[in-house]
């Protein structure tokens, strides 16, 4: 990647429906890279945007009895809205539509159709309207479509076509001598091997009489172009291109297309061919990302599995949400979506790794140092200087993260010193420093976990911008770094500052009852200190002193209503009385009660517990039931007694 600039695109999107989890991947990922490219200095242009023409929309509109800018416009505002809830940091945003794109999309067909390398012939073969492409009968595959496998419509009509067979050799000879140009290998593999067959001339037109919504050829007025030829010159009319001369100077040749899998012929054998007749320099490289599917199942409108990006953040917020995506696909290959992974990767990493750590050391600065950063101690002792250098090493492999296109390496690399950390406070017990009054070593190593997370929430900071935010305000720092640097140099914590603590950065979740006790209140949150001694039964069952117990409050509680939470079939939601307070509860009894027979049980619930949400729920508290042999019974109260009572 180049060092001097970094231009970024995503695919620009067909407006036929609303965004899915795969578009929201692709736009997230090319925000990170280009966050974190900012980060490093390097001028940055994020390019997305939305693909308008073609026989799609023309037929979702029809379908939805819209005009084909109508559909367009409603949709297009759904795509942005979607950017704007999860923090998207786009330079541009090109619509089809637009005329700096047709001005220029028309310009070059002329430009070609003067310079013959566009020509009008009679055309006899086969199209594809999901794919938009014209096939030969010995492409198909059964009588379908190769790409997609659905059925393909005859066509016969005379069309205009680009001599793209012309740089077959030139392409082969480019793909072959810049290793980097097609990413990752086996797709630049796929490529060379398509490119192995005779390249044929593209249909670069339709007649209006089939297709009307498209842009206009210049040359011929009964013609429209086809939609990837139009859209693929998105990528230099949004720069300025025959438009903005310095502007285009600046930005193009691209440093990186993303793409998905689906849409590499288009990207690696049409686009290059395309600029290679306009003497145009070639993109760095062109990254093919895989899909997410669902479980091990294909996201397809027919199944119903199409995961919703909106319904996803609006559950669990944008940041977990891009978190998750980050870290759970090895780019390149294909990815599986469920809530229960999510819910896993969520409590274990972000809940307990970095939250529960967070709110530790804020916990212990506050009582220990009076919620004032300490001053660092003097000598630095092995555990410190271990911690120190796998947070510095993890700022590095980071930065090699980015250009190599493993974020998920990069964001092991980061769980990797959470984990140490908290490791690391384990072994030295800062509570017991301060009992035995050891002040400096106590300050040394409040410093170093604070001086950790300092590193830690700037290199997550491009992931997870408005949380990592909030993390670095605790720490008395700026919401987002300065520059990448100030994360590979240690000692940046300012001393003496007063931490902002308070809120639990990521409260725990739970996805499906199955991935939690049946009864369905939040698992309880991991020990603030380790068990001291840890005496046990004969059985194995691990003692606890009175004064565990006693953190635990019990209180009786009257249910007021009872309801099914959508969309969950395992839980319900309870409207409870304690007293002279009322609270909302989620437990997952749903399999065992109705409703209607829980209004006005007497239960138990746990009181004390920290508030989670479940599918959009705020549970605040958890019932207790005994459950065996596969079913489930709620605890309740011998004879009467009124609700709020504690239970000793
Ligand atoms: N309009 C064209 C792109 C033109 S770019 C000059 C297009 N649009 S699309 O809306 O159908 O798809 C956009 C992107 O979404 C593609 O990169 C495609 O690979 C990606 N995805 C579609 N389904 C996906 C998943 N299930 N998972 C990940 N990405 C997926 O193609």
């Amino acid at each position: 990647m180049t060092a001097e600039r970094f231009y970024v695109t995503t695919p620009i999107y067909y407006v036929n429906d609303k965004p899915h989890i795969g578009h929201a991947y692709t736009t997230i990922l090319a925000d990170v890279l280009a966050r974190y490219h900012r980060l490093l200095g390097v001028p940055t242009f994020f390019l997305t945007g939305t693909d308008k023409h073609g026989q799609k929309v023309q037929r979702a509109a029809e379908k939805a009895r819209m005009t084909p800018q109508q559909q367009a416009d409603a949709t297009v505002v759904r795509f942005q809205e979607l950017w704007r809830r999860i923090a998207i940091t786009h330079d541009d945003f090109i619509r089809t539509t637009e005329p700096r794109h047709i001005q220029v999309v028309q310009a070059i067909l002329q430009d070609l159709y003067e310079r013959g390398e566009i020509y009008r012939a009679e055309y006899d073969g086969w199209y594809c309207v999901p794919c938009e492409r014209f096939f030969m009968e010995k492409d198909l595959i059964e009588g379908n479509c190769p790409d997609c496998r659905r059925p393909v419509e005859k066509v016969r009509e005379a069309n205009y076509f680009f001599r793209m067979s012309r740089y077959q050799e030139w392409l082969i000879a480019y793909i072959e001598q810049h290793p980097r140009f097609i990413l990752p290998e086996y797709r630049r593999n796929e490529t060379l091997g398509f490119l192995r067959k005779p390249l044929q001339d593209l249909c670069i037109s339709r007649p209006k009489a089939r297709l009307s919504w498209g842009i206009e050829l210049p040359f011929d007025r009964e013609f429209v172009c086809y939609v990837w030829f139009d859209a693929l010159v998105n990528y230099i009319s949004a720069v300025g291109y025959r438009r903005d001369p310095a502007l285009f100077a600046r930005w193009w040749p691209a440093s990186l297309h993303l793409i998905g899998k689906d849409i590499l012929t288009t990207h690696t054998v049409y686009w290059p061919t395309m600029l290679k007749a306009l003497d145009l320099p070639m993109p760095e490289t062109i990254f093919a990302h895989g899909w997410w599917v669902v479980g091990q199942t294909k996201m397809s409108k027919s199944l119903g599995n199409v995961i919703n990006p909106m319904e996803m953040v609006d559950r669990y917020g944008p940041d977990a949400f891009r978190y998750f995506l980050m870290a759970e696909m090895v780019l390149g290959q294909d990815a599986s979506f469920t809530e229960e992974a999510f819910a896993r990767r969520y409590n274990t990493e972000l809940a307990n790794d970095l939250g529960n750590l967070l709110s530790r050391w804020t916990k212990m600065v506050a009582t220990y140092c009076e919620g004032l950063i300490p001053w660092p101690a003097g000598a630095e002792g092995d555990e410190e200087r271990a911690l120190r250098e796998k947070t510095v090493a993890a700022a590095r492999a980071m930065r090699e993260a980015v250009a190599a296109f493993r974020l998920d390496q990069g964001i092991g690399a980061i769980l990797a010193v959470l984990r140490e950390g908290n490791r690391y406070i384990e072994i030295r017990k800062p509570w017991e420093l301060a009992a035995r009054g050891e002040r400096q070593t106590l300050d040394g190593v409040l410093y170093t976990v604070g001086e950790m997370l300092r590193i830690v929430s700037g290199l997550l900071h491009p992931i997870m911008p408005a949380k990592m935010a909030e993390l670095r305000k605790v720490l008395g720092e700026e919401d987002a770094p300065s520059h990448f640097n100030t994360l590979m140099t240690w000692g940046g914590l300012k001393s003496g500052q007063r931490i902002q603590g308070g809120r639990v950065l990521f409260p725990r979740i739970v996805a499906e009852p199955k991935d939690r006790t049946e009864e369905s209140g939040a698992e309880p949150p991991p020990a603030e200190k380790p068990p001291a001694g840890g005496s046990q039964t004969p059985a194995g069952v691990r003692l606890i002193e009175y004064a565990d117990f006693e953190k635990v409050q019990l209180r009786t509680a009257r249910i007021l209503e009872a309801s099914p939470i959508e969309k969950a079939d395992k839980l319900l939601k309870l409207r409870i009385r304690l007293g002279s307070e009322e609270r909302t509860i989620v437990a997952g009894i749903a399999r065992f009660y109705r409703p209607k027979e829980l209004v006005g049980k007497m239960i138990v619930v746990v009181a004390n517990l920290k508030p989670v949400v479940l599918r959009g729920v705020e549970s605040q508290g958890m019932l207790l039931a005994a459950s065996a042999g596969g079913t489930l019974r709620l605890v309740t109260i011998d004879g009467d007694m009124p609700d709020g009572a504690p239970i000793k």
